[in-house]
C-alpha cells in the first residue's frame, strides 16, 4: 500500500480541511493506490517484454506503408490478441514488420496482457537450452504464460532438423491457447527455404495459419526512402 502510506498524511489534512464525508475519504486513497499499482505493473510488463527498440502504433505513418487503414485499425484493436490468434507480417527489408510487431506488443501491454518479445533466432535458442536439461515441455509452459509472443525474423537463419521441431513443439501448444505475431521475410510458399522437415514444415504453418491475419507490408523499404531523403537535402546544400 505504497501510495496510500505516501499520501495518508496530506490526504488527512485535505479531508479535515475540506470536511470531506467519509466515503470521499476512503475512495481518494485507494483510487491512487490502485492507479500507482497499474503504473507499476505495466512497467515491469514492459521489461519483461524485451523489447529490442520502442516504436509505437502512433509513430507508425499508416499512409507510407502498405496496410490498409483498415486492418491497421483491426491489429490495433488487439482483439486478436483476447481471441488468441496470430498476426504474420510478410514482407521485404525496411517495410515496417518489425516496427508493427514491437508498436503492436507495447500496445498489449498498455492495454494489461503479458508479452514476451523474441527473434526467431532467440526463442530456437531458448528451446534448445530446454533441450539440454529435458525441460523444453517447462519452456514452453512458462513462455506460454504471455498472452502475446512476437516472433520477429522468422527465416532469416535457417533452422536445422532439430530447430524445427522445436519451434513445432511451441507452435503447437500456442495453437488456439496465446497470440503469435509473427515477422517474415519469406512468403510462406517459400518456407523449404529455412524449414527443412518437409511434414514439420507443413504441420508448423498449419497450426501458424490456421486462426490467422496474414499482412503483406511491400514496397520500398522505409530506411531507403529516408536515406535517400537525408541524401537528396545534402546535395541541394552542396
Ligand atoms: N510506415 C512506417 N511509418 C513509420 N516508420 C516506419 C514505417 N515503416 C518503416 N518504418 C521505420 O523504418 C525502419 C525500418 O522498419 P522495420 O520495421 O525495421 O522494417 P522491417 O522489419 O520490415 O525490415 C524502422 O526505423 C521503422 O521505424
Ligand atoms: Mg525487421
Amino acid at each position: 500500500m505504497a501510495a496510500m502510506r505516501r499520501l495518508a498524511p496530506e490526504l488527512l489534512v485535505t479531508a479535515k480541511t475540506q470536511r470531506w464525508n467519509p466515503e470521499e475519504f476512503l475512495r481518494t486513497p485507494v483510487e491512487a493506490e490502485i492507479t500507482a499499482r497499474d503504473e507499476s505493473n505495466a512497467r515491469t510488463r514492459l521489461r519483461q517484454a524485451a523489447f529490442p527498440v520502442t516504436k509505437t502504433l502512433e509513430d507508425f505513418d499508416v499512409a507510407a506503408s502498405s496496410i490498409p487503414t483498415a486492418t491497421f485499425d483491426y491489429l490495433a484493436s488487439l482483439e486478436w490478441v483476447r481471441a488468441a490468434e496470430n498476426v504474420c507480417l510478410i514482407g521485404p527489408a525496411g517495410t515496417g514488420k518489425s516496427h508493427m510487431l514491437v508498436a503492436l506488443g507495447i500496445a498489449a501491454v498498455r492495454a494489461g496482457h503479458r508479452v514476451r518479445y523474441f527473434t526467431a533466432a532467440e526463442l530456437v535458442e531458448t528451446l534448445y537450452r530446454g533441450l539440454a536439461d529435458n525441460s523444453v515441455g517447462r519452456v514452453i509452459d512458462t513462455l506460454l504464460r504471455n498472452e502475446l509472443i512476437p516472433v520477429d525474423e522468422l527465416g532469416f537463419a535457417p533452422l536445422d532438423d532439430t530447430g524445427a521441431q522445436l519451434l513445432f513443439r511451441f507452435v503447437a501448444a500456442a495453437h488456439e491457447r496465446r497470440s503469435l505475431g509473427i515477422g517474415s521475410h519469406w512468403p510462406f510458399e517459400s518456407r523449404g527455404r529455412f524449414l527443412p522437415e518437409h511434414t514439420t514444415a507443413v504441420s508448423m504453418l498449419d497450426r501458424l495459419l490456421h486462426h490467422c491475419h496474414t499482412v503483406v507490408t511491400d514496397g520500398d523499404s522505409y530506411r531507403m526512402k529516408q536515406a535517400r531523403a537525408n541524401g537528396g537535402t545534402r546535395i541541394k546544400t552542396n
